[in-house]
């Protein structure tokens, strides 16, 4: 049975343009599946990747302006590279009570690791103009090259479905990026865009035996579970797994097909309120 009305509870919301956060969740729920936790994919915003800062960081804002109305939650996940390197600092300014947790693409083991001194990042348009991405570098490897590179493709290719796609077709996507990556002399890539942890098996295959490949999910996940540690509320009142669609189109097969497959119960709401009601 889940939970359908906001009144009580203090759930646990992860955030994301689409479906690249559920493999947060998807670890987080493996550890800790007795929590309460609001999985939110704003489809009606997607892509943010190619969105200013501003924009994105207005959305956020709104829609969490929204469900805080609802809701107490005991921590916040960006799920999202590109809403993290965007927003998060004016969503902790903004709500300063929220324990906030965003996602860094790994590019500190990425750069500790790499013996050529040339490291790949591959995440949104937004997430790679960001000057975040240089100043992770510069921190932890000064003598380092980083090759950044925009796949906005590949993100389109995966919310539309692609984790189901056919393996040759998975590859046909990534090959294109990784023989860059080769090309300039990377041997560690750090992937920073959730989506991409929907093909992870495929960027892996393809970038072995010479590059090896680093993702953000079990350091984004110890950081939520620490946090949690000092949360006062946790698991009183209610334990379930819900996604939130936003936007007012119908939920599509897919996404029921998604939360399925991710154990969450799936409902609709409206963007970037959530006015009573909003709820199917
Ligand atoms: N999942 C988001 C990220 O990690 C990006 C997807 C989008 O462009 O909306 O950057």
């Amino acid at each position: 049975m889940f939970h359908t009305d906001f009144g009580d509870g203090n759930p646990i919301l992860f955030f994301d343009s689409g479906i690249g956060g559920l493999p947060y969740f998807k670890r987080f729920w493996e550890r800790n599946s007795s929590d309460w936790v609001m999985y939110i994919a704003d489809r009606e915003h997607f892509p943010y990747g190619r969105k200013t800062r501003e924009e994105i960081a207005g959305i956020l804002i709104r829609l969490a302006a929204g469900l805080l109305k609802r809701v107490e939650p005991q921590a916040a996940v960006l799920a999202c590279n590109t809403a993290s390197v965007s927003a998060l600092d004016a969503l902790r300014e903004t709500f300063p009570s929220i324990p906030w947790v965003g996602t860094v693409p790994a590019i500190k083991p990425a750069t500790l690791a790499s013996a050529t001194r040339c490291v790949g990042v591959l995440g949104t348009d937004r997430t790679i103009e960001d000057p975040y991405i240089m100043e992770l570098a510069k921190k932890y490897g000064p003598d380092a090259k980083i090759v950044g590179l925009a796949a906005p493709d590949i993100v389109r290719f995966v919310e539309e479905g692609g984790e189901r796609a056919s393996e040759s077709e998975k590859e046909r996507r990534v090959s294109p990026y990784m023989e860059r990556l080769r090309t300039a002399g990377a041997d560690t890539l750090a992937l920073g865009c959730t989506h991409f942890m929907l093909l992870l098996d495929t960027f892996r295959r393809l970038a072995a035996p010479d590059i090896a490949v680093f993702d953000s999910v079990e350091g984004v996940v110890r950081r939520l579970e620490g946090v949690l540690e000092a949360a006062p509320n946790r698991g009183q009142r209610k334990h379930g797994a819900v996604l939130l669609l936003t936007g007012s189109a119908p939920i599509e097969p897919l996404w029921r097909e998604r939360a399925c497959a991710f154990g969450l119960d799936i409902r609709r709401m409206d963007s970037p309120h959530v006015p009573e009601g909003a709820l199917e």
